[in-house]
């Protein structure tokens, strides 16, 4: 796909249609799809084999953010999330992204870490020397522990022994899960080494298990945006009374894809709303009560992919935060600066998914997902996901510096309560813009609106 993930005003067409044009654009059967998502692709009697106790399934919103561009390939990236406007902003700021030449994204190495705890050990640095002289025969038991990981070409590929204190040692064994997340596999290694790790160290065995810190599975997305492409038509607000914080670089313009600014609204210029940005960033970078909410922006973007693929949320929220805090000082996973004109934005995060095994085996909407996205694999997968992350957090940060959320969320959130008063198709819109109009965004207030919108005209 070169311009696959631009679909300009795919919102406002009904739902068959938008099916099929993504069903188009990825190559991905339209039956397949519409089959999969039928019921959110989950019955229960499928759901009572995954987990226990099952009485049913809890379907979420499914949708795809566009414009989205990787590392120079096009991705219809979907999305599940609950939350009004996340996949509508994060399509809008890869939109801008992508006019400057889309994001760009990178994982060095993929290694997983399995730790093997092991206490009482009475002579700790005697300990670690035995370890690290057994090397080999511990890397031998954990490679006979992943037989097809092997295959795969995958494997351990390190140890490291760490002294906690306290007669508390820890092994570390980094494995290449290769496409796999990997928890069964680090797991089972753990496992398997434990015993002879607890014996050469001459302590008692501990914790085996994966850790969600995997910092040394970290992806990396760098992208820069124009600020022809930040400026917005707002109504003015306090912040924006100024018109810019720095001479304006350039004449205000409209951007091709924004509306030009209504009755009550000013132009605010894109330097402005860059220099707002890097301000937002810096008030994140010192102050964790905004970076935990900052964050929360990118995790609107990353875990809605992650949830999508089928993977382990959890597990990416314990490592990104784990690794947001790893100086001490709980910081931002994104970080954006001004380079000349552009606004530039860089994101740093631990991100272990697959795209085999896991619910993928068994979910048929995380199979379509991953057709849809088009991922070469893993790597490929996260880097995806890492790119929302970043697009979500841009939209937050540039909403938050001019006008703030509310506006956009709420009339979005109109729709999802003229919805539930039970407007169809067309109405939607005009009950939802309606209430929006009132001030009054109730269930009531929309079956009003839905009544007099039902009113045969005389
Ligand atoms: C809401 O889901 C996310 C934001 O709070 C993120 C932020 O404040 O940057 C808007």
């Amino acid at each position: 796909m070169t311009d696959g993930s631009r679909i300009p005003g795919f919102y406002r067409l009904p739902l068959a249609e938008r099916l099929a044009l993504v069903a188009e654009r990825s190559g991905v059967a339209s039956a397949e799809l519409e089959e999969a998502l039928r019921r959110g692709g989950l019955d229960a009697e499928k759901a009572d084999k995954l987990v226990e106790n099952v009485l049913g399934t809890y379907a979420l919103p499914f949708g795809v953010a566009l414009n989205v561009r990787v590392n120079e390939r096009d991705h219809l990236v979907p999305m599940v999330v609950e939350e009004p406007s996340v996949i509508a902003a994060a399509s809008n700021a890869a939109r801008m992204i992508r006019a400057s030449g889309g994001f760009h994204a990178e994982v060095g190495e993929a290694l997983m870490t399995a730790q093997v705890q092991i206490v009482n050990v009475r002579d700790p640095a005697e300990a670690v020397a035995h370890l690290v002289s057994a090397q080999p025969k511990l890397m031998e038991l954990a490679r006979a522990a992943v037989p097809n990981l092997l295959a795969r070409g995958g494997g351990p590929r390190e140890i490291e022994v760490r002294d906690l204190g306290s007669g508390m040692i820890v092994l570390h064994v980094y494995v290449d899960c290769r496409d796999a997340m990997g928890a069964n596999l680090v797991n089972s290694i753990a496992e398997a080494i434990g015993p002879s790790a607890a014996e050469l160290a001459r302590g008692v065995l501990g914790l085996r298990i994966l850790s969600n810190l995997c910092d040394r599975r970290l992806v990396r997305v760098r992208c820069r945006v124009h600020p022809r492409d930040l400026g917005l038509a707002a109504k003015p607000t306090h912040a924006h009374e100024r018109p810019s914080l720095d001479p304006p670089s350039e004449r205000p313009r409209v951007a091709a894809s924004e509306p030009p600014p209504a009755p009550g609204q000013t132009w605010v210029d894109g330097g402005f709303v860059a220099e707002r940005i890097v301000l937002a960033s810096r008030f994140a970078e010192l102050d964790p009560y905004r970076a935990a909410t900052h964050n929360k922006g990118v995790m609107n973007g990353v875990d809605a992919v992650v949830l999508a693929s089928g993977n382990d949320f959890r597990a990416v929220e314990a490592g990104a935060h784990a690794y947001a805090a790893r100086s001490g000082r709980y910081a931002p996973l994104v970080v954006w600066r001004r380079d000349g004109e552009d606004l530039t934005g860089e994101l740093e995060m631990p991100l272990a998914l697959g795209t085999v095994g896991g619910t993928l085996r068994v979910h048929p909407v995380a199979q379509v997902a991953l057709k849809l996205m088009r991922v070469t694999g893993a790597d490929e997968l996260a880097q995806v996901a890492a790119s929302v992350g970043v697009a979500s957090n841009l939209a937050a940060l540039r909403a938050l510096a001019t006008e703030g959320i509310q506006r956009g969320h709420m009339s979005l959130h109109a729709r999802s309560v003229a919805v539930a008063a039970g407007a169809l198709g067309g109405e939607v819109e005009l009950v939802a813009l309606a209430i929006a109009e009132q001030g009054s965004i109730t269930v009531e207030a929309a079956s009003r609106a839905l009544a007099t919108l039902r009113v045969p005209a005389s």
